[in-house]
């Protein structure tokens, strides 16, 4: 049995809330694309953790596996590992030896290029993270990557390194034309960046954490267990099926799942696909978002009044979120691309009390009307939301609710959910009511069936 979480809009829906909800039920809990600039919030009893890189099913106990798919900052990994230790848990993650490394000087090219971009004044910059995660999936296509198999092997490591930072420190000297005589030169240092990466390769080895990803996967799928796939970002900041380039550089739609974890298309098909939906929009970082809240001072009070609300500050960045009306032209975009089976509709509580409601329906392109997003970030950016305004709720007790099931919600609330699935003609799985996982409405759970 397989379930996988899928991000449907621009990230942060509430992803690592329902793989912790959910993963509790499953024995392997596996991250197939992405790196540490994924922020996944899981809530227990008032505890809160933010995952980057260790998955989500963690804060229960359960196995965690970061697929051939992932970007894996090492660094960041061991510091998460030991910070959830201090907390009392006790982390057991395995990675990939088919996983790409994230190196320091990817994090410095990720840097420089924003930079640059931004100095351009094109408008082009995405605004990344500055995790280094392009140009590290840039050296994976590019066949220059190194990989946490290379890590466990010195030699293999060195040669590896003497090939690929020369370069990357003529790309910064040469092409950009910068100086490297500061704290950035240390990133383009063979020997310190050889110390550093095999006595990390030593660490994984000792610690017993990399596996063949596939095969490893293939047996407890065979002995029967069960296996969640944790999406990271959403499907809209796809590298393919986003709104390029305003995107990350890997796949979070479910198609991945099977290539970033060497598990058969077939056996992720078998399972559940569930997209997770915030109830309203938030993006962080550039590009176009046509029901953004931000038209005149009554929509951006609107807007401050949903992001105070719903917390809605980046998890690994602390950049506040761009706020907007749920689209569902998105959303029918995401549901096709990834198969949906089921969605999980989260933030149902942030919208609680206000005093208007709206849902993107469609969009006005050049005297057309569009029912999903059109391929160009320039097409999207000049459509215009066709809006239905619906009932708006009150204010309610999450945690009552949560326990009485769906019936307790308003009735607004659940006319607000059966018009979303009726039109991306998806049932929903699960209601977020609040951050905890005790505060959400569970309709199906995908490990019941
Ligand atoms: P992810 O990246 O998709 O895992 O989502 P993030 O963790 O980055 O952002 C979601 C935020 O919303 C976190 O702070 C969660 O604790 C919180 N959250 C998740 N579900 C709900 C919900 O139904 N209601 C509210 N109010 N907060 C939620
Ligand atoms: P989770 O898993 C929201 C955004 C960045 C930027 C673009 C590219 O928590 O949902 P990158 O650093 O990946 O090259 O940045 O993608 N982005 C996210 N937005 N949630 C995320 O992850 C994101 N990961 C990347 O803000 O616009
Ligand atoms: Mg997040």
């Amino acid at each position: 049995m397989t379930l996988t979480i899928v991000g449907s809009q621009l990230g942060d829906e509430g992803k690592g809330a329902l793989v912790d909800r959910w993963g509790g039920d499953a024995d392997v809990v596996v991250r197939y694309q992405g790196g540490d600039n994924a922020g996944h919030t899981v809530v227990e009893g008032g505890a809160e953790y933010k995952l980057s890189l260790v998955p989500s099913g963690a804060v229960r106990g359960t196995v965690g596996i970061l697929g051939n798919g992932c970007v894996v900052n090492p660094r960041t990994l061991f510091t998460e590992i030991d910070d959830l230790r201090e907390r009392g848990l006790d982390p057991d993650v395995r990675v990939a030896r088919r996983a790409h490394v994230i190196m320091p000087y990817h994090r410095v090219l990720d840097g420089i290029e924003e930079e640059i971009k931004a100095d351009d004044d094109a408008g082009d910059e995405v605004g990344t993270t500055g995790r280094g995660i392009g140009p590290t999936y840039e050296d994976k296509a590019g066949r220059r990557g190194i990989r946490v198999a290379d890590l466990l092997d010195p030699d293999a490591l060195r040669e590896k390194l003497e090939y690929a930072v020369p370069q990357k420190r003529a790309l910064v000297e040469d092409v950009y034309g910068l100086d490297l005589d500061d704290d950035r030169a240390e990133a383009f240092d063979v020997d310190a960046l050889h110390e550093e990466f095999a006595a990390i390769g030593e660490r994984l080895a000792d610690e017993g954490m990399t596996v063949n990803c596939s095969d490893y996967l293939h047996r407890r799928h065979e002995a029967g267990d069960a296996i969640v796939f944790e999406g990271a970002q959403g499907t809209h900041i796809d590298v393919d099926h986003g709104n390029y380039p305003f995107v990350t550089s890997s796949n979070p739609t479910a198609g991945a799942a099977a290539v970033g974890s060497g598990v058969g298309v077939t056996t992720v098909g078998d399972g559940d696909v569930v997209g997770i939906v915030k109830a309203y929009l938030s993006r962080v970082g550039e590009g176009p978002l046509p029901t953004e809240l931000d038209g005149d001072a009554d929509e951006e009070a609107l807007a401050d009044e949903i992001r105070e609300r719903g917390g809605e500050f980046g998890t690994v960045t602390g950049r506040p979120r761009r706020i907007g009306w749920l689209d569902l032209p998105m959303l029918r975009h995401s549901a096709r691309v990834s198969g949906f089976t089921g969605v999980a509709v989260n933030h149902v509580d942030v919208l609680a009390g206000l005093d208007e409601l709206k849902v993107c329906t469609g969009y006005e392109l050049d005297g057309e009307t569009l029912d999903t997003v059109p391929t160009t970030t320039d097409r999207w950016e000049r459509c215009e939301p066709i809006y239905e305004t619906l009932d708006t709720w009150e204010e309610f007790d999450s945690s009552a609710v949560a326990e009485a099931g769906y019936d307790a919600l308003p009735e607004a609330a659940r006319e607000y959910l059966e018009f979303l699935a009726d039109e991306i003609d998806t049932p929903v799985y699960a209601v977020g009511v609040g951050p905890d996982r005790e505060e959400t409405v569970e309709l199906t759970n995908p490990f019941d069936e």
